[in-house]
């Protein structure tokens, strides 16, 4: 695979490739010394045009795992701030020989258009409301190791998963959608209309707007963050009534099966969509999540860029 821009072009197969790969990386991560050479020589850069903690840290650390030179661009110090366009950027960067470019950007779309001007493979860390292959993938990664499920082309098959919150600015409800029921998933979206996007109807999911007729329903609810960032109109009035709502309390959290497991992508608004502490959950799979990150992003840079004998990460 010479790009991961999103779920789509990645397909069932890509998926299940990358779920294999990352149980490989996990076992990696678990040595005391947790560091192979597959990517030696490689150089990546990582050009975030939009703030991240977790998705940054988390592919340059997996970048670092496999041993590859990593380059942090970092916008604001840069000569984005003096009008250079993005294809500017990119093709001087890319003249330095890079390998991969890892990209976050508010637009949709950027990491296609990126990949026209440069030989360097993309890797789409979110772009704008449309795709975060690498969460979607981390997140089927863990759904099915907490079940305990080896990486199939069914291995979500039988489970209903909830996807709660503002999906119409949601990168991340995308992708999962794609992933979740590629790999045999049935899904709900639970949001209040105004955070619908208009073409749900299209999507292939129920649609609720209420969050207690499914909460001891599901297998997996998964919270997603209010993107205040993304909004420019005020789609929710008041946000002591959407939490009422649709956020995640105590007498929710007590009805939900004694197996269901609760995700965030995170970063968390607490008070807003998670208003109990999810330590406090018996199956948050929360932190989970962020470090199966690491092995799946080291799955997506291996397949990317490595050999295509996996025993070279070894
Ligand atoms: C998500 C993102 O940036 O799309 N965060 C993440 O990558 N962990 C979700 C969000 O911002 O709510």
């Amino acid at each position: 695979m010479k790009h991961l821009r999103g779920i789509p072009e990645l397909g069932v197969e890509g998926i299940v490739r990358i779920l294999n790969l990352a149980d490989h990386m996990v076992e990696v991560n678990r040595r005391p010394v947790p560091k192979v050479p597959a990517l030696v020589g490689r150089t990546v850069v990582s050009l975030f045009f939009e703030d991240s903690t977790r998705t940054r840290i988390s592919f340059e650390t997996a970048a670092k795992r496999l041993s590859a030179d990593i380059m942090t661009f970092s916008v604001s110090t840069s000569s984005v701030n003096k009008g250079e366009s993005l294809r500017d950027t990119i093709e001087t960067v890319s003249a330095m020989g890079v390998a991969a470019f890892i990209v976050r950007h508010k637009t949709s779309g950027v990491p296609w258009q990126v990949s026209q001007w440069t030989d360097a493979s993309i890797i789409n860390a979110g772009d704008g409301w449309h795709q975060h292959p690498t969460q979607a993938l981390l997140d089927c990664h863990t759904i099915r190791t907490e079940l305990g499920r080896p990486a199939t082309e069914d291995c979500l098959a039988g489970l209903r998963i909830a996807i709660v919150g503002d999906v119409r600015h949601s990168r991340v409800a995308r992708s999962d959608i794609q992933a979740f029921t590629a790999l045999g998933a049935r899904v709900v979206v639970v949001a209040p209309r105004t955070l619908l996007p208009p073409e749900v109807h299209t999507w292939p999911v129920e649609v609720t707007s209420d969050l207690d007729s499914v909460v001891a329903d599901v297998d997996v609810v998964y919270m997603l963050r209010m993107q205040r960032e993304r909004m420019s109109e005020a789609l929710v009035p008041d946000l002591g009534e959407y939490s009422n709502r649709f956020g995640l309390d105590h007498a929710r959290a007590a009805r939900l099966r004694d197996e269901c497991l609760v995700m965030h992508p995170g970063p968390m608004n607490r008070g807003v969509e998670m208003l109990v502490d999810p330590a406090d959950l018996r199956r948050s799979v929360v932190t989970r999540q962020v470090s199966n990150g690491v092995a799946v992003r080291m799955a997506v840079l291996f397949d990317v860029l490595g050999d295509t004998n996996p025993e070279v990460a070894s």
